[in-house]
């Protein structure tokens, strides 16, 4: 657990579950914000439990249906127009180690039922074949959805929640454990000189009060961010509060403005175009999340970007 840092309550609660539910077998569901350490957590349980073991992630939300099937089961050799040769699926390839389902609230109904059949037997067939294969990995999912709220929506299967709730890990999001800012600015650090070959040591007292004071939408991460970004800005081992500023602040209230379109009225292309460009300032590039809040599917979204020819920077 050396890479977990945390002292706030909340996250000592945290280890006390993470201690009790790694040594079991039991699927875990890791529900928290963007950034909050979901896939962190994930590899720390298989470490504990499993770590010699193959830990396989797959991010439900990145690719396509008929692709993310065969992603997880793996195909028959001619099973499809493409499948020129079998493939192994990421429940194989986890064999008894663990099985990572990132972004599992993105997973479409009709994999949805798939996947709650697998767990319900234990077993599945690769596309397009007939031998029965047994699951023997440990599932792990995480979401940053709220599941019970999307259970309600009727988004996502109830069956399929109870059985991915077995143990449930809610990660808080930064500002409701500030406290812990001290100690992960320090973590992050040392990570970050080791990447970057840098020798950073301090941050003053006001600059560390004023990152604790931020909001941080983008949990751990941002922060991780912000920091690589200052490290690479800096020289000599002080972290100074000028290389701390972000962009970010006065670029977030300039993209949340309306579009001003002098006293015209706007069309409609210009306010969807509008409207990406600011819910992309709000993931940071994010695409995966920007289809969540704009609801649409990512081809819809690449589509859109192509159409009004935006290309976001960013993390994908
Ligand atoms: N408690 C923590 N201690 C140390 N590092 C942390 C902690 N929480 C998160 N991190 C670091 O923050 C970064 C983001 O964490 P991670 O990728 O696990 O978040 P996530 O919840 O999966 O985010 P996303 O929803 O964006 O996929 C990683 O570099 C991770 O190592
Ligand atoms: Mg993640």
């Amino acid at each position: 657990m050396d890479d977990l840092v945390g002292t706030s309550p909340a996250m000592q609660q945290l280890f006390k579950d993470l201690g009790r539910v790694a040594a079991s077998h039991a699927t875990v569901l890791i529900q928290g914000e963007s950034g909050t350490g979901k896939e962190l957590i994930a590899r720390v349980i298989h470490s504990y439990s499993s770590a010699s073991r193959p830990f396989i992630a797959i991010n439900c939300s990145a690719i396509v249906d008929t692709l993310l099937e065969s992603e997880l089961f793996g195909h028959e050799k001619g099973s499809f127009t493409g499948a020129v040769a079998t493939k192994v699926g990421k429940f194989e390839l986890a064999d008894d180690g663990s099985l990572f389902l990132d972004e599992i609230g993105e997973l479409s109904q009709n994999l949805q039922a798939k996947l709650l059949r697998v767990l319900q037997e234990r077993e599945f067939e690769r596309v397009g074949g007939v031998k029965r294969i047994p699951v023997r990995a440990r599932i792990l999912a995480a979401t940053n959805r709220d599941l019970a709220s999307e259970v309600s929506a009727g988004r996502f299967r109830e069956d399929l929640y109870q059985r991915l709730k077995v143990v449930t890990l809610s990660l808080p999001p930064l500002r409701e454990r500030r406290d812990d800012i001290p100690l992960l600015v320090e973590h992050l650090l040392v990570k970050i000189n080791q990447r970057l070959h840098k020798n950073l040591r301090r941050v003053p007292r006001e600059t560390l009060e004023k990152l604790m004071a931020r909001e941080w939408p983008g949990n751990v991460r941002e922060l991780e961010n912000l920091l690589t970004r200052a490290a690479v800005l800096s020289q000599g081992d002080l972290l100074l509060e000028e290389h701390l500023v972000q962009n970010g602040e006065p670029a977030k209230a300039k993209a949340a403005a309306a579009p001003v379109v002098s006293d015209r009225v706007p069309t409609l292309d210009e306010l969807e175009k509008a409207h990406i460009e600011r819910v992309f300032t709000m993931t940071k590039g994010h695409k995966g999340r920007a289809c969540q809040i704009l609801g649409i599917s990512r081809p819809t979204l690449e589509r859109k970007l192509r159409k009004y020819r935006l290309a976001p920077a960013g993390e994908d």
